[in-house]
């Protein structure tokens, strides 16, 4: 199930969202060869950032609920992985965040030049009140921040949405006009709190974080696409995508790439070949393909 994306041929239409798996080269490069078309990298930030204390991840069975907050050893602190990464095999999106749109074009500029084939701005993590969703649930400052990024780096620039914007579509169409090549939505909903009631006391420690699994693919099937209806740049669709009739069902609201997340904890990293069968075994049953598919649910009956 070859696709072309934004100019570069991918082996299959899947994308391991960023944060699962980290940064390290024979992991990304796992995923890949276990069918997934496009690894994205853990968010780089700044600075050097611990992250939040344990606990940061809880399965709610449905889903879970993590604030790992954004550890990162900081953009000039990865020489390592970088140079592990610069022979590699596969094709793979750099995803960044910043305090400001300065700090997001320093880390831009300086990740553009390490060659990842597509740029990620997270400008829409829930679990810090400085370097996340304050962007992306802003349409001028969602404009402002790929705007000045686009003018630095030199591969195509994605946009990471959240649904917690009270109009994603608005916020879409502002980054599109800024200039940035696709988007991808969603990034984890909430945030939300569980209270474990024996402890009287919330189970992350820090208190708040992410939604992410089966809960919120309905939200993510509708911000997808309203977002197909806003902009004419690709879209990778994600958030709660576990089975190949997920993926076509956000595939119909309108996805050319479909991300995969939470779904790696419940199905193993041999997901992105079991979704990947998923997906061929419909479209051959229902003698379809995914570009007659693609945002069909906008179309008149
Ligand atoms: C982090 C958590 C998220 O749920 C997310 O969407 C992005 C980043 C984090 O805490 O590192």
């Amino acid at each position: 199930m070859q696709i072309n994306f934004l100019g570069k041929n991918l082996h299959t239409p899947l994308v391991l969202a960023s944060g699962v798996l980290g940064n390290n080269k024979a992991i990304l490069e796992r995923v890949w060869e276990n069918g997934c078309g496009l690894p994205t990298m853990k968010s780089i930030g700044p600075a050097p950032r611990e992250g939040h204390k344990n606990p940061t991840v809880i399965d709610l069975g449905n889903g879970l609920i993590n604030a790992v907050g954004l550890p990162s050893p900081g953009y000039l602190n990865m020489e390592e992985e970088w140079q592990e990464l610069s022979d590699r095999v596969f094709p793979i999106t750099a995803s960044i965040y910043g305090g400001s749109v300065e700090e997001f074009v320093q880390v831009a500029a300086f990740v553009s030049a390490k060659g990842p084939d597509f740029i990620e701005l997270n400008i829409s993590c829930p679990n810090s009140d400085q370097h996340g969703m304050v962007f992306g649930v802003n349409a001028q400052s969602s404009h402002d921040v790929v705007a000045a990024v686009k003018k630095v780096i030199h591969v195509p620039l994605i946009a990471k949405l959240t649904p917690a914007a009270p109009d994603i579509a608005t916020i879409a169409k502002a980054c599109e006009d800024a200039g940035a090549d696709a988007i991808c939505a969603i990034n984890t909903a909430g945030p939300g709190m569980v209270i474990d009631i024996e402890s009287r006391s919330p189970v992350l420690a820090f208190k708040k974080g992410g939604l992410s699994g089966p809960m919120i693919k309905p939200i993510a099937v509708r911000c997808v696409y309203d977002i197909f209806r806003s902009v004419s740049i690709p879209i990778i669709g994600l958030g709660g995508i576990s089975t190949g009739k997920d993926a076509i069902e956000i595939i119909m609201a309108g996805a050319t790439l479909v991300g995969i997340g939470t779904a790696v904890r419940y199905r193993g990293i041999t997901v992105f070949d079991k979704v990947n069968k998923e997906i061929s075994d419909w479209l051959a049953v229902h003698d379809t393909s995914m570009e007659e598919i693609r945002g069909a649910a906008h179309r008149e009956a």
